[in-house]
């Protein structure tokens, strides 16, 4: 049998170890895995961590397989894998390993993701909670106060109910990101019909529009209620951040070629003459929850979510998201979409 052609036909990284503990043969997986051939060296100076040699042992020794963690480190850090040990016929031992680390991340990621939901939906409802106690006893017969805490309660239930339908988005637009969608939609027209629902909400704050090249005709591939619920939560963000008696510039503009997409573009700016945002926060915008000052949006009603869905959308249309801003100006949110 071709011992070597099974080898390398193997995905993951396998070492055979003689019963002298000698490595005998590998494939080009744990070539990769330990950067060098492992051939002729000895297993136990090779992986040296104590769980993993116990499994080999195991194997070697009591012939019964057995499995550890094995922690290398390389160059873009430390790489966990599962390593099995399997005792063969002849005696010696199979050796093989199976990268962990992605598996590990997500769970992490899913982890720290549930713990920032009940974080976030803990507060208002212990808010809630207090509410409803206190219109139960101390104002039971306070007719202004009863007024005042039932419209706190329907703030915060409103902003529970926001929360847990931009959630639901954020999973949607996950899980269709990899499809790139297939309709011609009109960017001009998306940012028109968004400004006209708008319209209500910029006077009620107060803030002008100013809009450049919506007459333009910039055709993308793209999935127009995505697209609209984009540019509401830019605008929307614009308006609650750019603040009151301040003007947001709309431009649409289009792009010969974008050196990133290095492609003929579409793009918008979203531009408001807010404080601004200190470029320390830039990077971790788009993070799920992410929020500058937790009080302050908090208090407009945001949850943070509004940028990780905005960046997921950018993603699904094989966009680009640039954020720029100069302190005590203002902030400009560029969406730039391959055109066509
Ligand atoms: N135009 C802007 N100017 C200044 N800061 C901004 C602007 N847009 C967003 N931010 C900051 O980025 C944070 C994240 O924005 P994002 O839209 O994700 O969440 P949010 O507005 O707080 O809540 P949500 O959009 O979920 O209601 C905001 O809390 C705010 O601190
Ligand atoms: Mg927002």
């Amino acid at each position: 049998m071709d011992e070597s052609a099974i080898l390398a036909g193997i995905p993951l990284p396998v070492l055979l170890v003689a019963p002298d503990y000698a490595v005998t043969r590998t494939n080009p997986a744990s070539l990769e895995m330990f950067g060098h051939d492992p051939v002729g060296q000895n297993a136990v100076s090779l992986l040296r961590q104590a769980p993993v040699l116990a499994a080999l042992d195991g194997a070697m020794r009591d012939r019964q397989p057995g499995h550890a963690r094995f922690l290398l480190s390389g160059l873009s850090g430390e790489v966990s894998y599962e390593m099995r040990a399997h005792p063969m016929d002849g005696g010696g031992a199979v050796v093989s390993f199976e990268d962990r680390s992605h598996r590990e991340e997500s769970e992490l990621m899913r982890r720290d993701f549930i713990a920032n939901i009940s974080h976030e939906l803990r507060t208002p409802l212990t808010g809630l909670i207090g509410f409803i106690e206190t219109l139960r006893g101390p104002a039971k017969d306070d007719a202004a106060a009863q007024e005042r805490f039932l419209a706190i309660m329907a703030d915060e239930a409103q902003r529970m109910s926001r929360m847990v339908s931009d959630l639901l988005s954020l999973s949607r637009v996950e899980v269709d990101e990899r499809v790139r969608p297939r309709a011609e939609v009109g960017v001009e027209a998306v940012l028109r019909s968004v400004l006209a629902t708008l319209e209500g909400k910029l006077q009620e704050a107060n803030v002008g529009v100013e809009t450049e090249g919506l007459t333009l005709a910039a055709p993308i591939r793209g999935d127009s209620d995505q697209l609209i619920q984009l540019f509401i939560n830019l605008i929307e963000n614009a308006i609650k951040y750019g603040g009151p008696e301040k003007t947001i510039h709309v431009s649409l503009s289009l792009i010969e070629r974008d050196p990133t997409l290095r492609q003929p573009a579409v793009r918008v700016d979203i531009r408001d003459e807010g404080p601004g945002i200190d470029p320390i926060h830039i990077p971790r915008l788009t993070e799920r929850f992410y929020r500058i000052d937790d009080d302050r949006s908090r208090a407009k009603g945001g949850t943070g979510l509004g940028l990780a869905i905005v960046k997921h959308i950018v993603n699904r249309h094989r966009g680009r998201l640039k954020i720029t801003s100069d302190q005590g100006v203002g902030s400009v949110f560029s969406v730039i979409f391959p055109q066509g």
